[in-house]
């Protein structure tokens, strides 16, 4: 099967790529299933429940969050009634909403999605490796799952490594989400899982992590706040990764990268023409 993972949409800017591009892309490619982090999607801060729709509307199968998901306060009642939206999974129990949801694809296959957050120099929430690890006891590939895709949405690059190879071999696909700078080690670990350390944003990249630059180098230069962060709002680069799953084995068989419009270098999975 055929996936789309697209990083943190980033403002009006990234939201414009992924309307922009998406829908284009799930017919050039034939995509079964699409997944998008959309937890700067409102003006960098949450997602509202209009915004998801339209995410949902350009192609987009499910939508995965991180440390942002409640900025939005409308998103602690409107993620009730979307199934299709993730907030991370190792929040305490009786957060609103879920952090992992089983979807059937568009060739029918099941594809288990699951959103979880780091702990290095974020919100200390629940061990996040022992809640992934359960969720894929619940749901195991091969068994209940024909496809299973894990956005780690963390700060670190150590602790992404660690928790892909903490899951290899029993995910399709692990990527970091959360920095909005794409890395460059792409690749499918010893057993079968496709990773690659932070997918990057769909934002503008003139920018400071997708914000206008003038107030984070304010406050990195003089130590003081003098206003608030705005979305940058020139073209977007719209960057993600491209799996080809197994249909026997539910594992990798291919992961490129995926940079499309914008200020970075262009990329596109040689495997899809
Ligand atoms: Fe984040």
């Amino acid at each position: 099967m055929r996936l789309l993972f697209l990083g943190d949409v980033l403002g009006r800017a990234g939201r414009d790529a992924v309307t922009r591009h998406l829908p284009g892309l799930v017919e050039r490619w034939a995509l079964d299933f699409v997944v998008v982090n959309g937890e700067n999607a409102a003006a960098g801060f949450g997602i509202t429940e209009a915004i998801a729709q339209d995410i949902l509307d350009a192609g987009a199968d499910c939508i995965t969050t991180g440390n942002h998901v409640w900025d939005q306060r409308e998103a602690l009642v409107f993620i009730e009634r979307q199934p299709r939206l993730l907030r991370p999974v190792n929040y305490p129990a009786g957060t609103p909403g879920r952090g992992v949801n089983l979807f059937i694809a568009r060739n029918g296959a099941r594809v288990l999605v699951m959103n979880a957050m780091g702990r290095v120099f974020m919100d200390p929430l629940d061990d996040p490796f022992a809640a992934v690890a359960a969720a894929l006891e619940d749901c195991a590939l091969g068994a209940e799952a024909d496809a299973v895709v894990i956005d780690f949405h963390a700060e670190t690059t150590s602790e992404k490594q660690a928790m892909a190879f903490f899951v290899d071999g029993r995910a399709s696909l692990v990527v970091g989400t959360h920095t909005h700078t794409p890395t460059a080690d792409h690749r499918i670990l010893p057993e079968g899982t496709a990773f690659m350390t932070d997918v990057g944003m769909c934002g503008d990249y003139d920018s400071v992590i997708g914000m206008e630059r003038d107030e984070p180098i304010g406050r990195f230069t003089r130590r003081i706040p003098s206003g608030r962060f705005q979305p940058a709002a020139g073209e977007a680069t719209l960057c993600g990764v491209a799996v080809e799953i197994s249909d026997a084995t539910g594992l990798a068989e291919a992961v490129h990268p995926v940079r499309l419009g914008g200020t970075l270098s262009q990329s596109l999975p040689p495997f899809w023409p």
